[in-house]
Order: structure tokens, then C-alpha cells, then sequence
């Protein structure tokens, strides 16, 4: 693998090798890190950390990534710095690429983080955008791949909002390693039909299929693994819950989804999650529509067959895997 000084934007830019060379690492840096043996081989080297939205994983994994390779971070967070408001991106990554070795962009169109990489001159890193959410779809397929022992073949169910970053990104990645991609969502929340087109292309290759339906025991019949995300994203005005509860009610995941699938199937989440009230939002939303739960029931949540958190974990050891990878390990 050589991915020293690529941009990771989006997986439609990887071939399935490099997607799977990228995991191998993530799972090697993980037995290094269990095992106690020091890997801060990027010493000397510093990175910055842009966040025009909020996050948790994606900033500590970030942090704690660099930190074990030796790297020094910079966070900005979304009120700290200039950019956008006081400073175009163009001459923001122009100043961040004279100081940094590699930039991270968490925020709202594709086109920003585009336009961050074509003038940083350093590898720019997606942190998730309105589009795409990369470094997710590499922790999540160590954790399937972890789980099941292989990701071809897999048949993987997105319920929910599949027009946005996590259905997008779930599309791309399954039909690039030949696996089974079902939407099993309302027909508005379905993927874009040029992405879609664009799927199919990688899955011809690749032996995946992909499947877009709204019957909810077709599309989870028989699925390796259920995996949702919360129905209003970061940004999206609050005036949206009302029809995306009404629209997504019916693709909550339930025990009821999780038999149809069967036995075999886990539920994943890239998180946070509103499985219970125990957060403001959930809160506010959950008493407003009458629901103790919103995507996901706690039951499911809670269960066995939920992997939520080894899936968090990994986005720990993958994200450092993606920073060694593209400023050169070890050079
Ligand atoms: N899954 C994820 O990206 O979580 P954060 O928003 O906490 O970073
Ligand atoms: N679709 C969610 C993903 C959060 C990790 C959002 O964009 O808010």
C-alpha cells in the first residue's frame, strides 16, 4: 500500500485493495496498542483538527491516534478559528498546510473539504460531512470483519435516513468489497440515483448487489447485519423531526426486525443514538411524538447481538491506520 500524501474524502476515491490494506493496518495498529508496544513512529509531525460540528469518536479518536504515533494536534472547534466566516477555506488550508502535516475537516458540504485538499498541499482528512463519512465505513467493516471472520458476501440492512452521509458512505463501501447493500427506508430517504448508478458500476466488479426497497421484512430477511443512524443529522433545522418520525417510524429497529434477520445478525450504529430519553434531544423529541425510543429500541441496543461499541472503539485504531498511511508511517 501506498497512500503516502492521498486526501481521504471519500472511499469512491479507493480501490477495494487499498480499502482493505487500510483495515489490515487499523487491525495490526489494534494488537499493537492491546499489546502494550509502542508505535510513535510519526514523531515530530503535527496535524490539525477542524470541526464545524460537534463529535465525540471522531475527535478522540483523532487525538488519541496521533498521540500514539507521536503526533501533536491542534483542535479547532466550530466557533474558534476564522475559517468561513472571516477567512475563504482556499486561503485557510493555504495557512494550515504551511504548519501542518495533514489537516482534518469535520463539517457541512463535500465541496468544502474538496476545496480544503486542493489547497493544503498536505493530506486532508473527512471527518464526516453532509456527504460522506469515510473513517466510519473503515471501523465499521473491522467490526463486521472482526465478528463474522470475512466482509464478502456480507448482506448489510441500512434502515432509516439513506440519503445522507451514513447511508451514502454504507452504499459505497459494500458495493467497492462485494457485499449485499439493502436500503430499507421510505422511498424519499432512499440514496441518490446518480450514487446509486455509480454503485452499481463498483458492485459489476465486485459481486455486490444493491437493493433499495420499503417492505421491511423483505429488506431484513436474512441480513448479516442491521445497522441504523438518527433520522435528523447535525445541521438539519429542528422544524425536519416531525416528518422524519412520521416518514421513519416504520424503520425503527426493533427485536421484531432483529428475528427476521436472524439469528446470525448484529446490530451496528455509528452512534450517538437515541435509544432511550436519557438525552436532551431524545428527550424533547421522544415526549413530543410519544416514543421512548427513536431509531432503535433500547432493547436491541442493549442486546447481545449489538456491537455498537467495538464499533466505536475501532474508529480509534482505523482513523490512526488512515493518518500512517497518508503521511508514511514510519519515514
Ligand atoms: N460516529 C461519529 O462520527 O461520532 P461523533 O459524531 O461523536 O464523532
Ligand atoms: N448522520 C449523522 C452521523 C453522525 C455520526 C450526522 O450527520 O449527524
Amino acid at each position: 500500500m501506498n497512500l503516502k500524501g492521498r486526501s481521504f474524502l471519500t472511499l469512491k476515491d479507493f480501490t477495494p485493495e487499498e480499502i482493505i490494506d487500510l483495515i489490515d493496518l487499523a487491525a495490526a495498529y489494534k494488537e499493537k496498542k492491546k499489546k502494550g508496544i509502542l508505535h510513535d513512529t510519526l514523531r515530530g509531525k503535527n496535524i490539525a483538527l477542524i470541526f464545524e460540528k460537534t463529535s465525540t469518536r471522531t475527535r478522540c479518536s483523532f487525538e488519541v491516534a496521533a498521540h500514539d504515533l507521536g503526533i501533536g494536534t491542534t483542535y479547532l472547534d466550530p466557533s474558534g478559528s476564522q475559517i468561513g466566516r472571516k477567512e475563504s477555506i482556499a486561503d485557510t488550508a493555504r495557512v494550515l498546510g504551511r504548519m501542518y502535516e495533514g489537516i482534518e475537516y469535520r463539517g457541512f458540504e463535500q465541496s468544502i473539504v474538496e476545496e480544503l485538499a486542493k489547497y493544503a498541499g498536505v493530506p486532508v482528512w473527512n471527518g464526516l460531512t453532509n456527504e460522506y463519512h469515510p473513517t466510519q465505513m473503515l471501523a465499521d467493516m473491522l467490526t463486521i470483519r472482526e465478528h463474522f471472520g470475512y466482509l464478502k458476501g456480507i448482506k448489510l440492512t441500512y434502515m432509516g435516513d439513506a440519503r445522507y452521509n451514513m447511508g451514502n458512505s454504507l452504499m459505497i463501501v459494500c458495493a467497492k468489497l462485494g457485499m449485499h447493500f439493502t436500503a430499507c427506508t421510505a422511498k424519499e430517504y432512499f440514496p441518490n440515483d446518480t450514487l446509486v448508478a455509480q454503485c452499481e458500476k463498483y458492485a459489476e466488479v465486485s459481486g455486490a448487489t444493491i437493493t433499495l426497497t420499503e417492505d421491511v421484512d423483505a429488506g431484513t430477511k436474512g441480513a448479516d447485519v442491521i445497522y441504523t443512524d438518527v433520522w435528523v443529522s447535525m445541521g438539519e433545522p429542528e422544524g425536519v423531526w416531525e416528518e422524519r418520525i412520521r416518514k421513519l417510524s416504520p424503520y425503527k429497529v426493533t427485536r421484531e426486525v432483529m428475528d427476521n434477520a436472524g439469528k446470525q445478525s448484529v446490530f451496528l450504529h455509528c452512534l450517538p443514538a437515541f435509544h432511550d430519553l436519557k438525552t436532551k434531544i431524545g428527550k424533547e423529541q421522544g415526549e413530543k411524538y410519544g416514543f421512548a425510543e427513536l431509531e432503535v429500541t433500547d432493547e436491541v441496543f442493549e442486546s447481545e447481538q449489538s456491537l455498537v461499541f467495538d464499533e466505536a472503539e475501532n474508529r480509534m485504531h482505523t482513523i490512526k491506520a488512515v493518518i500512517a498511511a497518508t503521511l508514511g508511517e514510519g519515514e
